[in-house]
């Protein structure tokens, strides 16, 4: 199995994925729901599932006699259980799924962390069913670059680095749609959600908070660290 980068076995992951799930998941059950493709007896699939929140809320939306497959490089955080769920764990670079069984594929802020991105869209593209639908939702922290004053930007840019050198790319979301249609997939709809920096509640602090500490524990002399002292 590849490395990645934020393991599930750092502390406060558990919690870390628990924000994501109370931040991230109205805005993806809502893209799930326009698509109107989820109903009873259909097939979904969730790659990277996290905790795996949004899967057993599609293994609800299925049943009884669909099934929602979650998978991930690592199982062991996953709190959640539904007779209709299948969880497996798999890496998506490696090979797709099961091949064009899927009503629905999704994955949110998981390509940004994978080596081989063509493969694992790819993959996932291979793994829908002809008339199925692909939702991805990644980070495009761009707008960062430009963020003021002086000091905030440097921040970013440090944060930037940082994930440059550890593989992860946080400026993905904008390459998804030319990169989803050499697929040649059908059509594509793109609807570019709220920006990173734009911290409105206490979950989102501490989720901001939380992965700075992932920052200092991943490595203790980053250039990010470098640029804010
Ligand atoms: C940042 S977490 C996001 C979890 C969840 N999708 C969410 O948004 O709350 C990225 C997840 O993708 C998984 N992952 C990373 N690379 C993967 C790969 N090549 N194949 C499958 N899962 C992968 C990680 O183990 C992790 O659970």
């Amino acid at each position: 199995m590849p490395e990645y980068v934020l393991g599930h076995h750092l502390k406060g992951e558990g919690k870390r994925l628990a924000l994501m799930s109370e931040l991230l998941d109205p805005m993806q059950r809502r893209h799930i729901e326009e698509l109107d493709i989820v109903k009873p007896g259909a097939r979904t699939l969730e790659v990277g599932c996290g905790n795996g929140s949004i899967s057993a809320w599609l293994a609800r939306r299925v049943s009884p006699d669909g099934k929602a497959v979650a998978v991930d490089l690592d199982l062991s955080l996953i709190d959640v259980r539904a007779p209709n769920l299948e969880l497996r764990q798999d890496d998506i670079v490696a090979a797709p799924v099961d091949r064009r069984s899927f009503d629905l594929v999704t994955a949110r802020a998981v390509l940004h962390h994978v080596a081989n991105v063509e493969a694992a869209i790819g993959n996932l593209v291979a793994s829908l069913r002809p008339d199925g639908a692909i939702l991805l939702i990644e980070p495009d922290f761009l707008p960062v670059s430009v963020a003021e004053p002086p000091e905030v930007r440097a921040f970013w840019n440090g944060w930037l680095a940082w994930s440059r050198e550890r593989g992860i790319d946080y400026q993905i979301g904008r390459t998804l749609a030319p990169r989803l249609a050499a697929t040649r997939t059908g059509g594509l709809r793109l609807s570019p959600s709220r920006p990173c920096t734009a911290a409105r509640g206490a979950a989102d602090q501490i989720y901001l908070g939380k992965n700075w500490q992932r920052v200092r524990e991943s490595n203790p002399c980053t250039s990010l660290e470098r640029a804010v002292s």
